[in-house]
């Protein structure tokens, strides 16, 4: 993404209309956006600021300006479904991407987590995908190199993730595995071997058996403790004037999270344990712990 506060040829951008609905339109000097019957030459909009108000031929104002990280998802073509910004913001947190670290990632689908954990690892980490269909690796680089240029530190592979988790030539384990893709319980032998003790598996599921297969496939692996399954909702408001309320629409479901560490095995690995374990993990201490 540019630097530079003023559009330039090339960049992809968001209109904005009074109801705050975004339009994507990606700039280029001599052509003309079409919008509603009306039309602004591109050239109008290139060399303005990253926030500046636009009048196209009829007198509609619209708002240009760059897309936030989670308005660019929610907008760039999709071969696959994409995570939604809520999860996307969480995942990073929950999986504990630092800078730095060495993330195994897989399916790329298009491209949203991916950039979460590029953004995440920041220079001087690695984000290693891989992804099973060519077409999808293909919208996933170009969405991926559309918002970020072209990553040296993403190490993109077109493969199937459960035949197998390779590492880098170098050798070293990985820091974090974290899968979006229908069959985790396929990828958790070899993540068991690929991740670095300490490292931790997250894995993002849509269903209620996924979760089942998830969890088990963990405990049978014998390396992984600290397991945790949660959900995230988020409900937005509508806050005018006197009228405070809870929009009408929510995502109310997109999938559930799991999480893991790679830890020695012996300590807090039955499902009774785990239980007894579980106020103090997600939900954090009760009050009376802390005091
Ligand atoms: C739900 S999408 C991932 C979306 C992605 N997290 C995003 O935010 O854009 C799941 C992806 O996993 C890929 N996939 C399924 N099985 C796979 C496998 N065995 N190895 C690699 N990729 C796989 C699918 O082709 C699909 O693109």
């Amino acid at each position: 993404m540019p630097a530079m506060s003023q559009f330039s040829s090339g960049e992809r951008i968001h209109l904005v209309d009074h109801k705050s609905r975004q339009y994507a339109l990606t700039l280029k000097a001599g052509e003309t956006y079409q919008f509603s019957g009306q039309k602004i030459a591109h050239d109008a909009i290139i060399g303005r600021p990253d926030g500046s108000i636009v009048v196209l031929s009829g007198g509609k104002k619209m708002l240009a300006v760059r897309p936030t990280f989670g308005d660019y998802v929610l907008k760039m073509p999709r071969g696959a479904q994409v995570l939604y910004p809520k999860d996307l913001a969480l995942i990073p947190m929950w999986a504990d991407v630092y800078p730095g670290a060495r993330v195994f990632e897989a399916g790329t689908g298009s491209g949203a987590l991916t950039m979460a954990l590029l953004r995440a690892v920041g220079t001087r980490g690695t984000v290693v995908t891989y992804e099973a269909r060519e077409d999808f690796a293909r919208t996933a680089l170009t969405n991926i190199e559309r918002y970020l240029g072209t990553p040296p530190n993403l190490v993109p592979l077109r493969r199937n993730a459960y035949e197998g988790l390779e590492l880098l030539e170098d050798g070293l384990p990985f820091d974090r595995v974290v899968l979006d893709l229908p069959e985790p319980w396929q990828v958790i032998p070899h993540a068991a071997t690929a991740l670095r003790s300490g490292g931790i598996y997250l894995s993002f599921v849509p269903t209620v058996p996924q979760v089942i297969q998830t969890v088990e496939a963990l405990e049978r692996a014998t390396v992984f403790g600290m397991i945790e399954t949660f959900e995230t909702l988020l409900r937005t408001w509508s806050v005018q004037g006197r009228s405070v309320r809870p929009d009408h629409r929510m995502v109310a479901h997109s999938g559930f999270i799991t999480v893991a560490r790679k830890v020695e095995p012996g300590l807090l690995t039955s499902r009774q344990e785990r239980g007894m374990a579980e106020d103090v993990s997600v939900n954090g201490p009760e009050r009376e712990e802390e005091e």
